[in-house]
């Protein structure tokens, strides 16, 4: 049987991921109500680090512990991964020695690579290209707030980077669509989006992007590995803070998310990301449920 992997949000199915998300209620109450949920019992996930984390370990960890099981922290610095050790062979040996793989890394192209030579599901913990961890925290948390999203208009206020391609992947498969909103030379990358794509429209005017929609977000504006362009991009980037006059084009109950870490006064205001429509908080836990559904979904398949 193949291995199911998830590195992309387009990995899986409408149909999937509404048992996910029935799966994530589930689990969340049972989290909540001090009921033990051991369904990975004696099982191992390894996670490796190329990259900074607080709340993908954090969830990654804690959840793996609360389904029953351990979880290994692997980074670059020091294992042998940071001294060159070709990917295929990391791959080969960590998938002999555990039952699950996440990784946050740079380019897609590793984790692919990764992926193709593991024995067991490889995890997406964040590439450049994609965050498809976090953007199912945050449909699962639009969904327990407002209900359906399909049908509904998310505005993403910031650069198109790896939180807008794993939403955009998203609107296609829950049928929602996406207001974009990037400065001038951080735009789209066509080739990062499906050609059958129409779940999307680009606004020059961050504000007019923000006009009607259920839902505003937006990231930092310097990814981690492209700290570099830190200066060039503070300077493309103001005018695309959200603030309390874009929230106010927004539909009267928009719900405001951002993936965080966040810094207040750049992408976004104190008086959104601490005000009423905010959601941040909701969404960093949901990391937490969501990702035990799927860990357990990745392992063992359908339980209910
Ligand atoms: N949102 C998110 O992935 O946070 P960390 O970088 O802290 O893991
Ligand atoms: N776009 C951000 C997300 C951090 C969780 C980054 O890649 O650094």
């Amino acid at each position: 049987m193949a291995i199911k992997h998830f590195l992309q949000f387009s990995d899986f199915t409408l149909d999937e991921f509404e048992y996910l998300i029935e799966r994530t209620r589930i689990i969340k109450r049972k989290f909540k109500n001090y009921e033990p949920h051991h369904t990975l019992l004696d099982r191992t996930l390894v996670m490796v680090f190329e990259k900074n984390s607080t709340r993908t370990r954090l969830s990654f960890e804690a959840g793996m512990h609360q389904l029953g099981g351990a979880a290994i922290y692997l980074n670059t610095r020091d294992s042998q991964l940071g001294r060159g050790e070709p990917v295929e062979d990391a791959a080969q040996v960590i998938s002999r020695m555990c039952d699950i793989i996440m990784i946050r890394t740079f380019g897609q192209d590793i984790i692919d690579r990764f992926a193709k030579h593991s024995r067991v599901p490889v995890i997406n913990g964040l590439t450049n290209e994609h965050h498809p961890c976090q953007v199912l925290a945050d449909v699962f948390t639009y969904i327990e707030h407002r209900g359906s999203i399909a049908g509904k208009t998310v505005a993403w206020v910031g650069d198109a980077n790896n939180m807008l391609y794993s939403w955009l992947q998203a609107a296609q498969v829950f049928g929602f669509h996406v207001n974009v909103s990037t400065p001038k030379r951080y735009e789209i990358d066509p080739a990062l989006v499906s050609q059958d794509n129409v779940n999307y429209t680009v606004f020059a005017n961050p504000s007019d992007a923000c006009a009607g929609a259920d839902l505003v977000t937006t990231d930092v504006w310097t990814s981690m590995g492209y700290e570099e362009e830190n200066a060039a991009r503070l300077k493309a980037f103001a005018g695309w803070i959200v603030d309390g006059e874009k929230m106010k084009r927004a539909h009267p109950d928009a719900l405001f998310m951002h993936c965080l870490p966040a810094h207040r006064g750049e992408e976004v205001a104190a008086e959104v990301i601490d005000g009423p429509q905010s959601v941040v908080w909701d969404e960093a836990e949901n990391r937490l449920h969501v990702q035990k559904a799927l860990l357990e979904y990745l392992l063992r398949g359908r339980l209910d």
